[in-house]
């Protein structure tokens, strides 16, 4: 059937995607033509779900876990959900709190559906996950991007840009704390000002905290636990990278019980319930044996460290090192110069073409601010062995020098 034109809605042409699938498909059809790719686009993970959780997966199924569920998800992993959040966080949630989700990217979408009306305005990060400007975008609100600054060490809130844009229309704040695609991470102090940004302007927040557990040293803190904005905030919590789950498909939004109570609605109108034996298994990840998440962030920290410093050893390239996600974002600016390179899309070809390295640029991570100069790109290493990493960025190493 061939047709020439569809009448879809008007709405559909706010709809945003995650660019960097594209990215995937270059590289695919790239490494179809006989070259080796590095794959450092991925934000997916080649590590196996640790198995005491597979084998209660299949125990789940045998079980006849395989109909329907409740709409916010079975109790024993709602319980347990809660109870490991509760201590992480320092706040006092119960199974209410808790509505389970097929991924952490629902939680966006319904966060936005249940707490923005048409025309609000919302706060998200850019560089972000370019899911939460589609969606503010799609449901009708109005999208105001705040950025982040290169410091000494690390990356840091834009406070300027959040003072300058919030307004008294301003509804909602999207915040990723162990931030996709910088690797940003907010100090006691930063959250503090945050926390009294949200107060102040009385704000509801969503808390995406996917990378929570994908940490190397320290311990992390969550926007939520600051006072007064436990009762303003939702979390995104996911299975996907603290138990290699991502194909499982296994999150959930954690907040206020009259919050969570719509965002079980919304589960009802649309999937009906996250899928049944895997929250049995996600059960298992959370209350067995650890051995599995321990061993899935000891490699991530070995290719993290192999990573930045090989990054680092590359002229016109510098990264910091993250404590938590699996993303580098270092600045390419003087790599670019370097090599006579005006456009993202340019170094991106050049680069893959000349070395067979393939990554995402700032570009894939939401609309560039004004005033943007410098120039980034994002390295993630949750999908690339060891030797891959070595070997692709030993000839981006040669590539950048000649
Ligand atoms: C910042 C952030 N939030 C949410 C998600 C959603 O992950 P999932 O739907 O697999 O739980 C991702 C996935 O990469 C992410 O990077």
């Amino acid at each position: 059937m061939t047709v020439t034109s569809t009448p879809v809605a008007a709405r559909v042409s706010r709809l945003g995607t995650e660019t960097a699938f594209a990215v995937s498909a270059e590289a695919a059809v790239w490494q179809a033509q006989g070259h080796t790719v590095y794959p450092f686009h991925l934000g997916d993970m080649n590590l196996p779900t640790p198995e005491n959780i597979v084998e209660a997966a299949f125990r789940a199924i045998r079980d006849g876990k395989t109909g329907y569920c409740p709409p916010a998800g079975v109790m024993p992993l709602r319980e347990a959900l809660a109870a490991d959040i509760s201590a992480s966080h320092g706040i006092d949630y119960g199974p209410l709190n808790v509505a389970l989700e097929p991924g952490g990217k629902p939680v966006i979408g319904k966060f936005i559906l249940a707490l923005m009306d048409p025309g609000d305005e919302v706060l998200y990060p850019s560089p972000g996950y370019p899911i939460y400007e589609s969606q503010i975008e799609f449901h009708g609100g109005v999208a105001l991007p705040y950025g982040y600054v290169e410091g000494e060490k690390s990356f840091a809130l834009d406070f300027e840009a959040l003072e300058a844009q919030v307004s008294p229309r301003t509804r909602l704040l999207i915040f990723n704390n162990l931030q996709n695609p910088t690797g940003a991470e907010s100090s006691p102090a930063e959250l503090e000002r945050l926390a009294d940004f949200v107060v102040r302007h009385d704000l509801f927040v969503l808390c995406d905290e996917a990378y929570w557990d994908i940490r190397y040293s320290g311990a992390s803190r969550s926007l939520a636990s600051m006072p007064g904005v436990e009762t303003q905030s939702v979390i995104l919590y996911t299975f996907s990278k603290k138990f290699a789950m991502t194909g499982w498909r296994l999150g959930a939004a954690v907040g206020p019980a009259p919050i969570i109570d719509v965002i079980a609605k919304l589960n009802v109108n649309d999937e009906s319930c996250a899928n049944h034996f895997v929250q049995y298994g996600a059960l298992e990840g959370l209350t067995g044996d650890q051995t599995g998440p321990r061993e899935i962030v000891r490699i991530l920290k070995e290719r993290r460290d192999a990573c930045v410093g090989l990054l680092n050893q590359i002229p016109g390239v510098s990264c910091f090192t993250p404590e938590a996600t699996f993303y580098l974002f270092p600045n390419v600016s003087e790599l670019m110069a370097r090599k006579g390179l005006a456009t993202y899309d340019e170094l991106r070809r050049a680069a893959l073409e000349e070395t067979g390295v393939s990554f995402c640029t700032r570009l894939h991570f939401g609309r560039a601010l004004p005033g943007e100069k410098e120039s980034y790109v994002r390295f993630a290493y949750s999908g690339i062995s060891m030797p891959l990493i070595e070997e692709g960025l030993g000839r981006l190493k040669a590539w950048a020098a000649a």
